[in-house]
């Protein structure tokens, strides 16, 4: 039935109109009502509140000749008004339900104000923490990566509250984005369609199979095609072989662009490139509002390509019931937005999402008898900070800090001092004395350092990864005062911290944890939520060792690879995280030593909460492939679990292993499965586990590698 609304809708559009539809405005005023009203823009991005959406619906609804409502989109990132941690720290969490929850917290708050697409969720994969955009994804892992993907979609699609689907999902940046050369934004990448097929492919697999109906171009250029013209990703893959029906969006101005990549040489070659490669709207660029008609009454493009994109742009309207239901009720938002549950979310998340990397002499949690307690560092206040970057909706008066969060959560008549010590990124001698003697006067300081909101996020690349000089200075001090020092860290990328790592006994990770950052925070300190956070990015010691990851290749000389100037290993392994309990894996039983792929095998690994205190932890499965026609990593994920226990309990986790797990891309670019020896792991991270071997008897060659 909506594909015969589609058609009868087609053939009464103009030509004119149906690029309308493939048009998408980023910013406009009121100049350009007049190109709504006829039918020239098919999405707006950027406006928000029942208010405005309804106003500019209503000319699109009830002025344009055919009244196409407009698909408002946004992009809502870690959460619309109720923020939740960046991407990155929530991947810390592994706990996919709760990633999907927040989520659909975000739709449904983003829902209420109007808007219908989310331009997230982000999920390259880059093994590159200089990169700012790594704070928006899942980190390094393409199997993590997949599973967080899908969660995303599942949470920002989920119909849960309203009587239709309310919000489509748009996974990003397709392809490659995240590998861009020296980790400077929007630069070139260059590598082999095997490695993106296993690396970048997976998680934009999983979005798609979660049912997300959308996907954004990237910015960069792929071995030498520009991604907004890349027809081997657009249509090769995408369409034939992955079968996507959906919509593909240029991200901003990129088909424009295309001359700047020095791909085009005019706009309107820009325009043909792109509809040709399969980009079906064009963000912001106007290109294709100036240049299709032409190309079509010159014939040199065929109007059945236009049709095609106009077709699948109408059907996303269709399905999220716009032609029915344009407008948004302008009483939901105020009891959807901060709701209760939603805060309370927001602080699960956060407390899932802190990873505790170091606790020498178990100084955390913070112990009841503790009378004095300094905090100290210029981001304990910082509420813009905690905030994160694309920040959206989120406002930093609903931030609580950690200094706020500490003061609230503490053992009534604690007295806590309170002493900045220096800014982010300068910083003063008396400043930093004063520091020190508030520190002096205290049982235990907690010093709270690393990076604002905009030191990461789009286009904020750093050639450094250790805190500013200003606060490692600091950091020093404190720690000369003799004081224990917690150093907690707020940050949105990896941080070198190698000095830390010597000198300070308890590190805290806590990453930008959004609006319940304090209280998480203090959760942890206090010891009111044991951490479970694993990291899924690899810490390096220094920059210089960047790119650095833990599914890398052997080498033929796996021995000799070094540094002269600073060891081979990173700070902290993937997968990485410390509770205040201890967990011990015993027992690795495999079903069979010797499997065929039919059968498949079961792992099992017993694990044993040794310490005192409940706890949760991620028992992380990997998998390595001893010899292939295409070389396999040292290891990888293939499998997780996020299990709690009680202090002295046990319990059993067995993971399957089948053809999916064991299989790679070779380089004829088919899934296979190949004969031979495998080991495998079961541990808490990526450089710890019981090891076990089995080998598997026979092949699979699979031509459709669209499985994840
Ligand atoms: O969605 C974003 C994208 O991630 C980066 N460029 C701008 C787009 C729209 O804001």
């Amino acid at each position: 039935e909506t594909e015969k609304k589609i058609s009868d809708l087609l053939s009464k559009m103009t030509l004119q109109e149906k690029i309308g539809q493939m048009t998408q405005l980023g910013t406009f005023d009121e100049s350009d009502e007049e190109l709504i009203s006829e039918g020239m823009i098919g999405s707006l991005l950027g406006v928000r509140g029942a208010e405005s959406v309804n106003a500019l619906q209503r000319i699109a609804v009830e002025q344009s000749r055919l009244g196409i409502p407009l698909l408002i989109a946004d992009d809502v990132i870690h959460g619309y008004r109720s923020t939740f941690p960046i991407p990155l720290a929530e991947a810390c969490s592994w706990n996919s339900p709760l990633i999907e929850e927040t989520s659909a917290i975000a739709a449904r708050e983003a829902s209420t104000e109007g808007i219908q697409w989310i331009l997230a969720p982000m999920v390259d994969i880059t093994h590159d923490p200089r990169w700012g955009r790594i704070a928006e994804g899942a980190g390094e892992d393409p199997f993590l990566g997949a599973e967080v993907a899908r969660a995303r979609v599942k949470g920002i699609q989920r119909n849960d509250w309203n009587d239709r689907p309310h919000m489509m999902a748009c996974p990003k940046h397709f392809a490659g984005y995240g590998f861009a050369e020296a980790g400077r934004d929007y630069n070139t990448v260059d590598m082999s369609e095997t490695r993106i097929r296993e690396l970048v492919f997976p998680p934009f697999q999983a979005a798609l199979e979660a049912g997300a109906g959308t996907i954004m171009a990237a910015f960069n250029e792929l071995n030498g095609v520009p991604c907004s013209g890349n027809r081997f990703l657009l249509r090769d893959v995408l369409q034939q072989e992955w079968g996507f029906e959906g919509v593909v969006l240029s991200d901003w101005e990129s088909v424009d662009e295309l001359k700047q990549h020095g791909f085009a040489a005019s706009r309107e070659e820009a325009a043909l490139i792109a509809i040709e490669s399969g980009m079906h709207m064009d963000m912001h660029a106007l290109v294709y509002h100036e240049h299709l008609i032409n190309l079509i009454e010159k014939g040199t493009i065929s109007e059945s390509l236009i049709d095609d994109a106009v077709a699948r742009i109408l059907r996303i309207k269709f399905h999220l019931g716009l032609f029915d239901q344009p407008y948004v009720d302008a009483k939901l938002a105020s009891s959807m937005m901060l709701a209760p549950d939603h805060i309370q979310t927001a602080r699960e998340m956060a407390r899932q999402s802190i990873v505790l990397l170091k606790n020498e002499d178990a100084l955390l949690p913070i112990k009841p008898e503790v009378r004095k307690l300094a905090v100290i560092g210029p981001l304990a206040d910082d509420r813009d900070a905690l905030l994160g970057c694309w920040g959206g909706q989120g406002r930093s008066a609903d931030v609580v800090t950690v200094l706020e969060g500490i003061r609230s959560l503490a053992e009534p008549g604690t007295e806590i001092l309170y002493a900045k010590g220096c800014d982010v990124t300068e910083g003063a001698e008396q400043e930093r004395k004063d520091a020190a003697a508030v520190a002096r006067q205290c049982e235990v300081a907690i010093v709270v350092l690393g990076e604002t909101a905009y030191m990461s996020g789009e286009n904020n690349s750093r050639v450094s990864l250790e805190l500013p000089d200003s606060q490692l200075t600091l950091l020093k001090a404190i720690h000369e005062t003799g004081v224990p020092v917690v150093l907690v860290l707020a940050n949105g990328r990896p941080l070198s911290i190698e000095w830390a790592q010597q000198h300070i006994p308890s590190i805290v990770e806590t990453w930008h944890l959004g609006i319940q950052a304090g209280m998480a925070t203090a959760d942890i300190l206090f010891g009111r939520y044991n951490p479970s956070g694993k990291l899924p990015v690899t810490f390096p010691r220094s920059v210089g060792q960047v790119p650095i990851y833990y599914n890398y290749k052997n080498t033929g000389r796996p021995h000799m690879k070094r540094y002269v100037d600073e060891q081979i290993t990173p700070l902290y392994p993937f997968g990485y995280g410390l509770s205040y309990t201890q967990f011990e894996y015993t027992g690795l039983t495999l079903s069979k030593s010797a499997a065929t792929l039919e059968e498949g095998l079961t792992v099992q690994a017993c694990i044993r909460n040794a310490g005192g205190m409940d706890g949760e932890e991620v028992v992380q499965l990997y998998i390595r492939d001893e010899a292939a026609s295409v070389t396999r990593p040292v290891k990888e994920l293939k499998g997780f679990r996020k299990i709690a226990l009680k202090a002295g309990e046990t319990q059993v986790v067995e993971f399957e292993l089948t053809a999916k797990q064991l299989g790679f891309i070779n380089n004829d670019h088919q899934f296979v499965v190949e004969p031979g020896s495998f080991r495998v792991w079961v541990g808490p991270n990526s450089d710890d586990g019981l090891e076990g071997q089995f080998e598997i008897v026979n092949e699979v060659v699979n031509e459709a590698v669209n499985e994840v």
